[in-house]
């Protein structure tokens, strides 16, 4: 007998069934085989939030949860982080190889040739009113440009594919910038195809009167990092959410589009800007240790910590508390440092956390940077969507290319009535 199966007896039944493990992994669709009578669907494995369901094979991403490893197509993130710059990381995710010099030139030639965008997203930006949430405007604009770019739905071709991924990594600043521009009630900036990536991002946002706007170097590395760090992080829920409607062949603006209302949560994408906000709540040190017992209570949650698969500790969050100190030096301290530091230093302590392995995620920090930068709160998903464009499209592209995808159709577990007759409005009690 091979020892990659695993041996099932059904108690129902008494029978045994042998399926195959590869990979880790039984195939769920093996366990139909288990059934009362030939008229039954079969076993089902019911697994609400995917807690232990691979959705699909991928050659990203590699993420180790109890030991705090990310790795993007091998490379750790720590090492990408200091010698890496963001679009080449891009590339890496998406190509799957470190480009080479003559590559590298091409791709950042490509992505500064397709910043701009079409003058009627000035207009639909324009609609928006002067408080709206950034985010909406980005999540309309970007499946906007769906109609802008009608050959987008010819997903199967490749060059019409790549195009697309180049145009999405290129507008989505720009449609970033416009939607903080007019939150401020500033003109627009076009793109500035002088500078790099996160310093052109810095100049439609911040730009005034000045004939040339010239980035701050550290504030520019800054930038570039944490979008390295958010450019991927395998089957997360947004991710999950391009995938899912990507399987149903839907162009890659609108999935985006999709994948960005799914990031905009506060338990994804949104708790940065939740973790400011919770920050200035406290307000002091000498708070902290009443808001942890409010939290104990289970009257709500330390925002910016726990990780569904890290739990030990996440090396981004790591990366980005140093940056935090970088930053601090051009911008002058943010004074909730301070009360970050203690409430982390407070909970890696506390039984609570530790048994339940909470540790400070990407975003604990990652907030406190973006307000130093003068960047409002609103703003912070915005800033995440931009470097996880990549991500989203990598893996968008990987699906397309994988013969075992089809579209994503979930089964349920039904605990609803069992078939009735319609009752009569007089008829019912
Ligand atoms: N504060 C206090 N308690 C927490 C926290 C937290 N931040 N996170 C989890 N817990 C507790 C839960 O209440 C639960 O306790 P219990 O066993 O007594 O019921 C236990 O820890 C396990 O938590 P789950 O909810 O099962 O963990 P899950 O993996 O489903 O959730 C999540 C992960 C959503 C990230 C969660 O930790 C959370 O809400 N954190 C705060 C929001 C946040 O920072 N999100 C950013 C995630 S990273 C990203 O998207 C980039």
């Amino acid at each position: 007998m091979s020892t990659d199966t695993l041996t099932i007896t059904d108690n129902r039944t008494g029978k045994s069934y042998e399926i195959p493990i590869s990979d880790g992994a039984i195939r769920a669709s093996d366990l139909r085989q288990l059934k009362l009578d030939p008229q039954d669907y079969g076993l089902m494995s019911y697994d609400p939030a995917f807690t232990n369901t691979a959705s699909t094979k991928s050659a990203i991403t590699y993420l180790d949860g109890d030991n705090g490893k990310l790795l993007y197509r091998g490379y750790p993130i720590e090492q990408l982080a200091e010698h890496s710059n963001f679009l080449e990381t891009a590339y890496l995710v998406l190509f799957g190889e470190l480009p080479t010099a003559a590559q590298l030139a091409a791709w950042q030639h490509e992505i500064i040739t397709h910043t701009m965008v079409h003058e009627n997203i000035k207009h639909l930006v324009d609609a928006f009113r002067h408080d709206a949430h950034p985010m909406g405007m980005f999540i309309s604009a970007v499946a906007a440009l769906s109609s802008f770019h009608p050959e987008s739905s010819q997903i199967f071709d490749p060059e019409v594919r790549l195009l697309q991924i180049k145009r999405l990594i290129a507008k989505v600043p720009t449609i970033a910038a416009y939607s903080y521009r007019h939150i401020m009630g500033f003109p627009y900036n076009y793109p500035d195809n002088d500078l790099s990536y996160a310093g052109n991002f810095l100049q439609m946002m911040f730009k005034m009167t000045e004939q040339k706007y010239k980035p701050d170097p550290v504030l520019e590395r800054a930038l570039d990092v944490l979008f390295i760090l958010h450019a991927d992080h395998e089957q997360n829920c947004s991710t999950n959410t391009m995938r899912a409607i990507g399987s149903a062949h839907a162009d890659p603006y609108v999935a985006l589009a999709g994948a960005a209302a799914a990031l905009y949560g506060p338990l994804h994408g949104g708790a940065n800007e939740a973790v400011v906000h919770m920050l200035a709540k406290i307000g002091s040190i000498a708070n902290i240790p009443a808001f942890m017992e409010s939290v104990k209570r289970g009257e709500g949650k330390l925002m910016g910590f726990g990780h569904r698969v890290y739990k030990n500790f996440d090396p981004r969050g790591k990366i980005v508390k140093q940056l935090a100190y970088d930053v601090f030096e051009v911008t002058g301290r943010n004074p909730l440092i301070d009360i970050a530091v203690e409430l982390e230093r407070i909970a890696l302590e506390d039984e609570y956390f530790i048994s339940r392995k909470l540790y400070p995620n990407v975003d604990f920090y990652s907030g406190i940077i973006y307000q130093a930068m003068n960047l409002p709160t609103q703003m912070f998903p915005v800033l995440f969507a931009i470097p996880r464009t990549v991500g989203w499209l990598a893996q968008w592209a990987e699906l397309l290319n994988d013969p075992e995808q089809k579209i994503a159709r979930p089964r349920q577990v039904y605990t609803g009535s069992p078939a009735r007759d319609y009752t009569a409005i007089e008829g019912r009690k």
